[in-house]
């Protein structure tokens, strides 16, 4: 028989890919967030929406990604949804972290995450928590955080970033399965940052360059490298960012034709 799952987030990039891979495994899905009537943060509607569920999967985000309000945002909604889980004879709690959540100290948004996984610890609820590294479409974002004139600006790290919809297969897989502790997932390549965020400008024909600096500082992409060595890895991600590329051209022509 099917879970029935919350997806809390279910309306955001991740949580829609997520939902769609539920329903195509057949199982009762209720998206909560904000749009749908649903706010972890204040608990209106969090009763009603966690009513009879299995699995409560949190892929929300923070309004905004400074570490002052996800600090807030993480902890404050975390702890609403495992009180409301818990009320609710939920079994298993299921939240998206980030790969260096528990290493990135001086990133606020990283620790940020590292509270969002203590609270999840703390509570003894039974819980995943899957650290993804960045998906391929977060490279848009860390060009913006990082231009100077027409230039971006990045350190020579060398980083493993994953499909979102990669992601999004693992979660629905963890979903069906019993609580797993913390699990780590990367891309299935490894690649210089520069090269990362250069590739994915040069397919949306972004005039911008890309300079490899070693003594820069990548805004939003503060991982040190050897945070990322293959060794952390539990779970691989299938689509090569070349893939991910075409794939997306593909999706953009058959959108407009
Ligand atoms: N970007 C990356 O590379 C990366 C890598 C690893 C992990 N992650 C993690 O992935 C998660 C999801 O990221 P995303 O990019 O898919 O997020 P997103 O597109 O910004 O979507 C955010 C979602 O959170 C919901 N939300 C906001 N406030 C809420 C509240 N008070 N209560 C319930 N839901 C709320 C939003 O609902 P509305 O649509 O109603 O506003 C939306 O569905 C984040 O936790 C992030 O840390 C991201």
């Amino acid at each position: 028989m099917g879970k029935r799952i919350v997806v809390v987030g279910g309306t955001g990039h991740i949580g829609r890919m997520l939902v769609e891979r539920l329903l195509h495994r057949a199982q009762a899905v209720v998206v909560a967030s904000p749009s749908t009537g649903v706010d972890a943060a204040s608990g209106v509607g969090l009763t009603e929406a966690l009513s009879g569920a299995d699995v409560v999967i949190d892929v929300s985000n923070s309004p905004r990604v400074d570490g002052d309000t996800a600090l807030e945002f993480f902890t404050r909604t975390t702890r609403r949804l495992l009180e409301a889980e818990r009320t609710a004879g939920v079994q298993h709690h299921l939240a998206l972290s980030i790969v260096g959540a528990d290493a990135v100290v001086e990133d606020g948004y990283f620790a940020a995450k590292h509270a969002q996984e203590q609270v999840i610890a703390d509570s003894g609820m039974p819980s995943t928590i899957l650290r993804s590294t960045q998906f391929f479409e977060f490279a848009r974002s860390i060009a913006e955080w990082n231009t100077v004139a027409d230039t971006i600006h990045l350190p020579a790290t060398t980083v493993r970033p994953v499909a979102a919809g990669d992601v999004a297969d693992a979660l629905a897989a963890l979903a069906l399965e019993e609580p797993a502790g913390v699990l780590e997932l990367a891309g299935p390549e490894s690649m210089h940052l520069g090269s990362f965020v250069g590739r994915v400008l040069l397919s949306d024909h972004d005039p911008r360059y890309v300079v490899e600096d070693e003594g820069a500082r990548a805004n939003g992409f503060n991982i040190d490298a050897a945070r990322l060595a293959p060794l952390e890895i539990d779970l691989t991600g299938t689509t090569a960012l070349a893939d991910w590329i075409a794939s997306m051209h593909h999706a953009l022509r058959a959108e407009r034709s």
